[in-house]
């Protein structure tokens, strides 16, 4: 089986755009789960790779094709690794980077140690029942800002300093932010392992 469609299950159009651009040297043609109207997936699990995976099944069983998800967050060394999976809605409903992130300087108040993490877990499914997905993951390290910095990227990323580079993620370039970035990573991969063939043959 070649895939020649896939869907990108996410309804983030900010973290979309980035895999977008990851996927788009495959010759793939890669549509939004907008444009099937898949509604938002539960995300109830408490790690990252069954977030992920269950964001792709439930793609690819509304549309009835090949579904690729993301699902990761922010792991902050001094909170113990919080708020991690729980990073898009830290500071709880409706989901809000500005009150994340503002939380994230409330709860760091006093923290010398600043240190942090982006991490995530990308997987690709053939079809909905897809007993082998392609997994993959990343992570990205940096410290933690005590006010925000640049306006491009998304989430925490006006937070999320890089002291080798003296900018935040969301100062950077996102053509480099996709090659220094935890998702960067994960995607690249995970296309590796696509391009030796991991998803032709028997659909298993
Ligand atoms: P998800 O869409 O459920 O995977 O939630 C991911 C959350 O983690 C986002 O809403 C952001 O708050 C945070 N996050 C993940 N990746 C990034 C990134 O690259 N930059 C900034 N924040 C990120």
């Amino acid at each position: 089986m070649m895939i020649e469609k896939l869907v990108l299950a996410s309804n983030n159009a900010k973290k979309a755009a980035e895999l977008d651009a990851l996927l788009s040297p495959l010759g793939i043609e890669v549509l939004p789960q907008s444009v099937f109207d898949v509604p938002e997936a539960e995300e109830p699990h408490p790690t990252f790779v069954e977030n992920a995976l269950a964001k792709a099944r439930h793609a690819s069983a509304h549309t009835g094709l090949p579904a690729i998800a993301d699902d990761s967050g922010i792991c902050v060394n001094a909170l113990n690794g919080e708020p991690g999976v729980l990073s898009a809605r830290f500071a709880g409903e409706p989901k809000s980077d500005a009150r994340n992130n503002a939380l994230l300087i409330e709860r760091l108040n006093g923290f010398t140690d600043r240190s942090a993490f982006f991490y995530t877990v990308v997987v690709l499914v053939r079809h909905a029942e897809d007993p082998r997905p392609l997994i993959a993951d990343g992570e990205w390290h940096g410290q933690i800002l005590e006010a925000p910095r640049g306006t491009a990227g998304f989430g925490y990323d006006p937070l999320f300093y890089l002291p080798e580079l003296e900018q935040t993620a969301a100062e950077l370039d996102p053509k480099l932010k996709n090659t220094l970035s935890h998702r960067g990573a994960a995607m690249r991969h995970l296309l590796g392992r696509l391009q030796q063939g991991h998803l032709h043959g028997a659909a298993g």
